[in-house]
């Protein structure tokens, strides 16, 4: 494919304009009113696959946000890749830590994307990065190269669980058959070294809220004498983490993988420097469990996380007040092996029985979903460490990823198929914060890099 560099250098304003179009609907699936943007984005990428030379494309309606379902069947004995990606993307707040509007695209110079990054929410996770698929098809398609049979499935709920996915998968077996899902939502390593993802950590999402008296106290006539909700709250919290940083919950370890010495051995090699590590987050010493490096932590191992806490007077000023109720949400990444629906009641049920009589305890399940570890003596593996390589230069290291892609789990049980995690995303690109990024060069890179992943896939498939 030597036209192929130049196809992109060639195209590489284009390449980048209609990127900028895309990211500048505000897709937020989290927030209803953003449901005419949601539809919308819908309309933008079937337009898009379209053009990108699909024989037939729908904007498919479930119980949710569509999904958008494209296709082009060259022939029914060479394999079938389905690229799965989302158009759907994180609330823009807290929005005065922006530097530029999150739904104003705009394209700027930093020390780790010297050729410029384009700045705007959903820029890497995952309009940027679904978008290279998109292009690297047109590129194929009107090339007369691609290889092989292609699906596309791209849905607006992934920030939010991916519940319609899920029913739209189950109902779609047919629709859906593929050899290989291919998946650009993670990250790699640096633009230097690139890595494929090979797991994907499970979740658990949930929020607790402690009711004490039934009304707001004064905090003078009753403190001391009747129990506060959030001081309450924040010791159970607290109790969650022994000394070591473990995890009290009983019965949370019992179906944890533990990686044998050889293959924390092999983890270990992947290039990373504490000390730039603790610069970029400007924090003076890390801080997790005993017995673990800062990469097993953010992989391998599970965790629970209080993602918001909120109770009683936060306004200008003192107020004195006891207040009625606290609440929380807590996420708990989870590892291979670990049953998220279980890790949940195991959570409940403890959260209870830690409670003084003083507070009644309500435990609400949200989302939540299954992890993911994939081997790396697969043909698919092999065919994207080539692509890699090819465009790179250097051979792409395997690593497991902290973050969650739910779905993941549910296309192996559902379609039986396995996943593939080519992802063109920076750590630092910022997603789900304030001046989320995706570097030009990554994006370009990622066009360049699928299409030779089709051609080796088929090619050792056969
Ligand atoms: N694309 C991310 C997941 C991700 C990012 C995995 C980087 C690996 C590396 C995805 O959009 C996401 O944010 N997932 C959520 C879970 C979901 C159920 C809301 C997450 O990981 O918090
Ligand atoms: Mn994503
Ligand atoms: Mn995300």
């Amino acid at each position: 494919m030597k036209n192929l560099k130049s196809y992109i250098t060639q195209n590489k304003e284009q390449l980048l304009n209609e990127l900028i179009e895309l990211l500048k609907i505000p897709s937020i699936s989290a927030d209803s009113e953003y449901q005419p943007a949601i539809l919308k984005t819908a309309e933008a990428v079937e337009k898009a696959l379209q053009n990108a030379g699909c024989s037939k494309v729908e904007v498919c309606e479930t119980p949710g946000n569509p999904i958008v379902y494209g296709e082009k069947i060259i022939d029914k004995n060479l394999p079938t890749i389905l690229v799965y990606g989302h158009y759907d993307v994180q609330p823009a707040d807290p929005i005065e830590l922006w530097d530029s509007p999150p739904f104003e695209p705009i394209i700027k110079k930093t020390k780790t994307h010297p050729d410029g990054a384009i700045y705007a929410r959903g820029a890497c996770d995952d309009k940027g990065q679904m978008y290279m698929h998109v292009k690297a098809l047109e590129y194929m398609t009107k090339n007369n190269n691609l290889p092989c049979n292609v699906k596309f499935m791209i849905e607006g709920e992934e920030e939010v669980g991916s519940t319609s996915l899920g029913w739209f998968v189950k109902r779609n077996h047919e629709k859906l058959a593929n050899d290989i899902i291919l998946i650009s939502d993670t990250g790699m390593i640096s633009n230097t070294q690139p890595s494929i993802t090979t797991g994907l950590r499970g979740l658990s999402y949930v929020e607790v809220e402690v009711t004490g008296p039934n009304r707001d106290l004064h905090s003078g006539l009753y403190g001391g004498a009747v129990a506060n909700p959030i001081n309450i709250l924040t010791k159970m919290i607290a109790s969650l983490h022994d000394e070591n940083n473990h995890i009290t919950i009983p019965g949370f370890y019992d179906k944890v993988e533990e990686l044998s010495a050889k293959e924390r051995a092999e983890m270990a090699k992947a290039p990373f420097s504490l000390e730039e590590y603790k610069k970029a987050l400007d924090i003076d010493e890390v801080y997790g469990e005993t017995g673990y490096t800062t990469n097993e932590r953010n992989s391998i191992r599970p965790t629970l996380d209080v993602n918001g806490i909120w109770g009683g007077y936060t306004g200008e000023g003192a107020k004195t007040v006891i207040a009625s109720k606290a609440y929380a949400k807590i996420s708990m990444r989870l590892v291979p092996n670990q049953d998220w629906k279980e890790i949940t009641k195991l959570f409940k049920k403890h959260f209870e029985s830690i409670a003084p009589k003083a507070v009644k305890i309500k435990v609400t399940e949200h989302h939540g979903g299954q992890g993911y570890v994939t081997p790396i003596d697969t043909v698919a593996y092999q065919a994207a460490s080539k692509a890699y390589t090819d465009t790179f230069g250097v051979t792409p290291i395997p690593q497991r990823s902290g973050g969650s892609i739910p779905i993941v789990a549910l296309f192996e049980d559902e379609l039986k198929s396995k996943s593939i995690l080519m992802g063109f995303g920076l750590d630092s690109d910022a997603i789900h914060s304030p001046n989320e990024h995706f570097g030009v060069f990554n994006y370009l890179k990622g066009i360049e890099t699928i299409p030779l992943f089709y051609k080796y896939y088929t090619e050792t498939s056969k």
